[in-house]
């Protein structure tokens, strides 16, 4: 640190001198991730409320008022609008969340969850920390296999989970029949919705549209979604919601001290962004419906004609047609090399050991998908 501080004029070129190395998702060539650029709308809106900090509700009261509306709101249109819950930082605290209130409410020595193998790795954090097994069940085609569940139930298990959007390849676990196994063992069912969630209602009556994924199955008793995802709201914004209060009491903690004289929502973080709260509610209630179903048609509408692009080129095997927005690939020979040659050509690609996994966010576009498709070929072609 300097003994005087630099003038802004200094700072904003060592800024742009230091961060000129990010990547950009204007360019489009962020095509593996699955988080995307928030409009300058919500951008203006994170700006204006940085003070305010959730961690301690009862100064913001407002802001904790506009919380409870977004849970209902997202409850309702997940079939539930009873629910709590809470906005958090992200898919990783939420699934933490749901594993420490399970764990809390079952009260069992030898806590077991129950997850398909491709669940995401906030699960073994989670179990990590919270001294909970991780039973991890096979998958067929990419989806949990739920005939091998029965048989891993045993005295100890507390919950299931399913995924409504696969972190490898955007799948959809068969919430009915984790519901239903969920319900003739009286076990809790958590739904990792972190990347569909923002999706799958809003394909409702669309040519994409998918099974639901949330309360309308009894068996589910809480539900993760995204909000920093397809939900397009600033980073760091997820939702946490539980079908019963009481599983939320048992992970409340009192400190006593917060100068806003109430306690602590029971979150992971102290000090937390208000702003990613205020932002997400502006976002909800300014798109609505419509505006939520136009950015996912749009999304998929771009996806199906990649995939089917892709599927013509030679060389290329497209793992199965695409359920959300994802999709994964490999190449039949230099696998790795083309992998290699599309980070050359400036392609933030997301690699699993398996295949190539592309993520059509609302920040790409057909030019970019065309620009990509064109890259791939002289890359293939290449090196024949
Ligand atoms: C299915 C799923 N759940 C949870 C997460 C974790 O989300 P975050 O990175 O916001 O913590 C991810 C992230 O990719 C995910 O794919």
């Amino acid at each position: 640190m300097n003994e005087y501080g630099l003038t802004k004029n200094e700072i904003s070129k060592k800024l742009n001198s230091l961060l000129s190395t990010d990547e950009t998702f204007d360019s489009g060539k962020i095509i593996g991730s699955m988080c995307t650029k928030p409009d300058s709308y919500s951008q203006s809106i994170y700006s204006k409320f940085l003070e305010k900090n959730i961690g301690d509700p009862g100064l913001f009261k407002g802001t904790l008022l506009l919380e409870k509306q977004i849970i209902h709101q997202l409850g309702d249109f997940l079939f539930y609008p009873k629910c709590s819950g809470f906005v958090v930082s992200g898919g990783t605290e939420a699934n933490i969340i749901a594993m420490w209130s399970a764990r809390n409410y079952c009260k069992k020595n030898s806590p077991e969850v129950i997850v398909p193998m491709h669940s995401h790795h906030s699960f073994d954090k989670a179990a990590d920390i919270l001294g909970i097994k991780l039973i991890k069940i096979p998958c067929i085609d990419g989806i949990v296999d739920s005939n091998l569940i029965q048989k891993r139930i045993n005295r100890n298990t507390i919950m299931l989970v399913g995924v409504a959007g696969t972190t490898p390849l955007g799948l959809i676990d068969p919430i009915k029949e984790l519901s239903d196994i969920a319900r003739k063992n009286s076990l809790l069912l958590h739904i990792d919705a972190s990347f569909g969630g923002f999706i799958i209602p809003f394909l409702k009556g669309s040519k994409f549209h998918l099974p639901l994924s949330d309360f309308k199955f009894p068996g589910v008793s809480s539900v993760s979604l995204d909000s920093h995802k397809m939900g397009v709201s600033p980073i760091p914004s997820s939702c946490i919601l539980f079908r019963k209060k009481n599983l939320i009491n048992n992970i409340k903690i009192n400190v006593g001290y917060l100068s806003g004289g109430s306690e602590p929502r029971p979150t992971l973080l102290g000090t937390s962004p208000g702003a990613s709260i205020i932002t997400l509610w502006t976002i909800l209630n300014f798109n609505g419906k419509t505006g939520y179903r136009k950015i996912v048609n749009q999304c998929m509408e771009n996806t199906i004609y990649l995939y089917e692009e892709l599927s013509k080129i030679h060389n290329v095997s497209v793992i199965q047609k695409p359920t959300l927005n994802i999709i994964g690939f490999k190449i039949n020979s230099n696998h790795r090399l083309i992998i290699n040659m599309l980070r050359q050509y400036g392609w933030s690609i997301s690699v699993f050991p398996t295949h190539i996994r592309l993520v059509i966010m609302p920040h790409i576009r057909r030019k970019h998908i065309d620009m990509f498709l064109k890259d791939l070929q002289i890359i293939l072609k290449n090196t024949l």
